[in-house]
């Protein structure tokens, strides 16, 4: 998240634009069209029960960029949230100001046809078809509008760093455990072909049981694959191990050492232990 050097004059002061849905060329449609039916395929029997409950509900399909106005409708009689057109990434004030207030930030542009496997900013089908779905699901509904407020607090007391390991662990890279075995729910894993896979069933990286205090030490890696996940068992679990005032945590957070992003701690419960990402095959 950083400040945008360039404000299209359009911008409000809240940082939303118009989505303009239609001035979405047919070819930008397209590129949905093939992304959409990628992950279509792949999340089946991967993804959380409740992410796919929200792409059914909102209707995402492989027809193109969802219009806003008409997913808004769906969300807002679901759980009160809707969606502002960004240009790109917004400062985290505004940020957490929107999710505070039940608006999810989305970007309007498509990625190009080069850039199907990898793009390093979010593109409107990482944030609507990765963010959204969830948000129909009440419980973490409010959970990312507790976080917004959690945002506001954290910049307060200088404690950003530790917070947002939280969001990159849960909201991008959350697994959650089920009966069935472990399912996706992260936005950033769900909106990716290749880390769909490798997140599950790669025997690279380690998949650890959620907790908060650990995962507030961990540092995380925004150039490649996850080399640990951390795995929830409810939403709810989510939602109440949050709860608490964090005031504190930063505190004692302040005199522990930070995790590398791939260590195991002796207190971690450890679900599978990574054979690391380096290690060649024997
Ligand atoms: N309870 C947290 C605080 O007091 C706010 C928060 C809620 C943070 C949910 C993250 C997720 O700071
Ligand atoms: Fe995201």
């Amino acid at each position: 998240m950083q400040n945008h050097p360039h404000r299209p004059e359009s911008t409000r002061a809240d940082f939303t634009i118009d989505q303009n849905w239609d001035a979405h060329t047919a070819e930008e449609h397209a590129i949905w069209a093939t992304l959409f039916k990628r992950q279509q395929q792949i999340l089946k029997g991967r993804a959380a029960q409740e992410f796919l409950d929200g792409i059914d509900i909102l209707n995402v399909s492989s027809d193109g960029v969802p219009d806003f106005r008409r997913l808004n409708d769906i969300l807002g009689a679901r759980t009160g949230w809707q969606i502002v057109a960004v240009p790109g990434l917004v400062p985290d004030d505004i940020f957490f100001d929107h999710l505070a207030n039940r608006r999810f930030p989305s970007t309007c542009f498509i990625r190009t046809a080069e850039q199907l496997d990898y793009i390093q900013e979010p593109d409107v089908f990482h944030d609507v078809f990765g963010h959204v779905p969830l948000l129909v699901n009440p419980v973490f509904a409010d959970y990312m509008q507790a976080y917004g407020k959690g945002g506001v607090k954290a910049m307060q007391l200088g404690a950003l760093h530790n917070l947002s390991r939280l969001y990159w662990y849960t909201v991008e890279f959350g697994l959650i455990r089920t009966p069935d075995g472990l399912r996706i729910y992260g936005a950033g894993i769900v909106s990716s072909q290749g880390e769909s896979v490798f997140s599950l069933e790669s025997s690279a990286p380690n998949r650890i049981g959620f907790d908060l205090m650990r995962i507030m030490r961990t540092r995380y890696r925004i150039d490649d694959f996850q080399e640990s996940y951390f795995v929830i068992d409810s939403y709810e679990q989510l939602f109440e191990a949050t709860r608490p005032d964090f005031t504190g945590y930063y505190e004692t957070l302040k005199s522990l050492p930070e995790v590398e992003a791939g260590e195991i701690q002796p207190e971690d419960t450890v679900l599978n232990r990574g054979t690391g990402r380096t290690r060649p095959a024997a």
